[in-house]
Formats: C-alpha cells, structure tokens, sequence
C-alpha cells in the first residue's frame, strides 16, 4: 500500500509525501457501553486506513479518495461539511483542531485503504485518526494520543451526525498487536489484554448489507438510554450514567414504567457485567467461555437493544449448533456489517463454504469472510507493498 498509495499521490500532486496508517476495529465485547460510561473489548485489526499528505505553502486544502476516484477542494479559511460524505470525516477533524486553537496550513492528501466501509469495522473513525494524527506530524501540534481520541470522536458528532462513543477512535488510535483494549470509558483507564486464541481463528462474516437507519436508530439508542437515567435519577441523585444501575434500580423504578426503555437498559447493566467476566475468560484463555458470552450479547442485542437485523441473525444462528464455532455475534452500531466468530482452525473452510452458499441461498447476498489479526494502532507507514 505504501508503495501504492506514495506513486498515487506523487502523479495527482507531486512533491514527496509522508504516509500514515489507522487500523479498522472489532469488539470483542462490550456493544454499546461505550457511551454508558461502561466497558469496552476492542481489538486494532490488519485492515487500515493510508493517507499520503504534504504540507502547502498556501491555505488550499485537496483532498483525493481513491477509492471513490473523487478529488475535493477547499481551503483552511473555509472548513464546513461537504455534500459529499467522504471528505466530512477529513474535514470534521480539521475542524475541530481548529476550534481548539490550533493552527492548520494547506496541505495535499490523498486518502485509501482496504477496510470495507458499512461492515461495523469503523473505517470512518479510522480516517479520523490517521487525519488528526497526520496533521499532528506534519504541523507539530503535540498532541498526544489521548487528547487526539475525543478530537476524533467529536469531529464525528458534529461532521458526520453520529453521536458515537470513544471506542472506536480509541481501537484505532490505541491498539496493540495481539491485544485486545479492556476501556474504561469513564475514566479512560485501559489496560491491554492478551488475546491467545491458539487452536481458534478470528473470522468476520461481513453480510453486506448496512441499513440506512443505522445511524439514526444508533442516536435514538442513545436517548433511550438517558430516558432511562432520568427515571431513576428521581430517586438515586447520584446516577449519572448507567455504569451506575444496578438491575434492582432498573425493577424498581424503570420496568413499571415503560417496558421498552427497561429492555434497552436491562442489556446494557448486564453487558457491562460481561465484558468484566469476558477480560477473565481471555486471561485464561478459555474461548469457549467467551464464546458463549458473545451469543449472550447477540441474544441481547438483537432481543432487547434491537440493533440486529435478519441477515446478521442468520449469520449468528447457523454458527451456534456447530460445536466447532465457540462464539459468534454482531460487532459494532448494528443494522448490517460484520459478525465476528472464534472457530476452531481446522473448521473455518468448510464452515465458510456452507455459510456462504446458505446466505446466498436465503438473502440473495454475497457473503465476505476474512480472517482477522489483532495489530497495533496509528503510526507512520513503513512497509512497501
Ligand atoms: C459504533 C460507535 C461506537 C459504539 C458502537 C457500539 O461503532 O461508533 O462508539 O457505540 O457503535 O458498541
């Protein structure tokens, strides 16, 4: 890509550029806490976002998507949400440098990468943190990664209308290869945890499908969550988020009065309980432990936080009577994207193969499988491939 990406931008812009990398995510475990102040398990994988970038000596700003084969013009004096949705993710981050008092030249920047985009494997928050830390370079901000993630993450609330959490731009810009990030995304402690799945592959059924309600039903999740804080806050000043529930809260004051809201928060107290458990089954290796947490966290998902869809549910329902499949469940916002699946070695062919023909067969879709390794976070760029 190095190589690829360096040759790209030189015949599009000239001049020599620096190159940088941000990887896409999966989560072990840990869906939608993120913004609950809970826990998360995220993972940096071996798919990246590459930039090529050079400073200019003026304040123009042109940017280039090779994926799109779309170029995009404006300048630093002039930063504003584009129709085109791809630049947004670029610009939001030069955005929000600047509304923290920092200062942004001109500069060139093509943009490529091999992380499918819609598959729940968060390539947008990968742009933002090979955005932000590309310019961290090339224009000295000194910034660190830790004051970089909320940047990201803002830049996504104001330029591309989602109201995310922290966890994505915090895989990206914090992973580490062969670890997952145990996140406490309160107080943003994170302790990184060895991911020994000796015997088990990572695989991602991708099925290609991302419903256009995603980000809409993502941000009325998120209220639903505060109505149910403000239930029980009546009675428990304290609770601020619903890292502070407890299921009894929940019964008590939640449940009487609407049975919708308590489904919603019912599954975020109890999976924030299983990220904790998921971290000790990690640590002693035992997968089939986790495993069996991650079709919980299906069940909840797709049950009481209904953030699944049926290509995604039969995806997970044909991995679960096969004894060779430990766990499986959806990764990310939801509606579509990826499933992410621990299967024994020996067996990620064949099961590939039945699962492929099968959804076919019920959706008339293509079905993307990809074994995944855990890597590290966003740097320069220093392989040639
Ligand atoms: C999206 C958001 C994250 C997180 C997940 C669900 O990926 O960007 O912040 O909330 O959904 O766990």
């Amino acid at each position: 890509m190095r190589g690829k990406i360096t040759a790209d931008f030189i015949a599009r812009f000239g001049g020599q550029p620096l190159i940088f990398r941000s990887p896409g995510r999966i989560n072990i475990l840990g869906e939608h806490t993120d913004y609950n102040d809970g826990f998360v398990l995220p993972a940096a994988i071996d798919k990246c976002i590459y930039v090529a970038i050079s400073k200019r000596a003026d304040g123009k700003v042109n940017l280039y998507a090779t994926d799109f084969n779309e170029g995009f013009t404006t300048d630093t004096g002039n930063i504003r949400p584009a129709s085109l949705q791809w630049p947004n993710y670029i610009l939001g981050v030069v955005d929000q440098l600047q509304k923290h008092g920092h200062t942004i030249g001109g500069f060139n920047l093509l943009i490529d990468g091999d992380i499918p985009i819609g598959a729940g494997l968060s390539s947008s928050a990968a742009v933002e943190c090979v955005v932000i830390y590309a310019l961290n370079e090339i224009f000295a901000l000194g910034l660190s990664r830790m004051q970089m993630a909320p940047l990201a993450q803002k830049a996504e609330h104001v330029f591309a209308g989602v109201n995310c959490g922290i966890m994505d731009q915090f895989a990206s810009l914090f992973g580490k290869k062969d670890h997952a990030i145990k996140l406490d995304c309160r107080s943003m402690e994170y302790e990184y945890v060895p991911v020994k799945h000796e015997g088990y592959k990572i695989i991602l059924f991708n099925s290609n499908v991302k419903h256009n309600l995603a980000s809409s039903e993502y941000n009325t999740r998120r209220s639903q969550c505060e109505s149910g804080i403000a239930m029980i806050k009546q009675f428990h000043p304290s609770v601020k988020k619903l890292r502070d529930v407890t299921m009894n809260m929940l019964h008590d004051h939640v449940e009487p009065v609407d049975g919708l809201i308590y489904k919603r928060c019912r599954y975020v107290v109890e999976e924030n309980e299983r990220v904790l458990g998921a971290c000790e089954d990690l640590k002693k290796g035992d997968i089939k432990a986790l495993g069996s947490k991650m079709y919980e966290t299906h069940r909840g998902l797709r049950f009481d936080y209904e953030v699944s869809c049926k290509e995604i549910d039969f995806l997970v329902d044909y991995t679960r009577s096969n004894e060779d499949v430990a766990g499986a469940r959806m990764v990310g916002g939801g509606f579509g994207g990826c499933t992410i699946n621990f299967i024994k070695d020996h067996a990620v062919e064949k099961l590939t193969a039945g699962i492929s023909r099968d959804y076919k067969k019920e959706t008339g879709l293509r079905l993307t499988a990809y074994e995944v390794s855990l890597e590290d976070g966003t740097g320069p760029c220093m392989t040639v491939l």
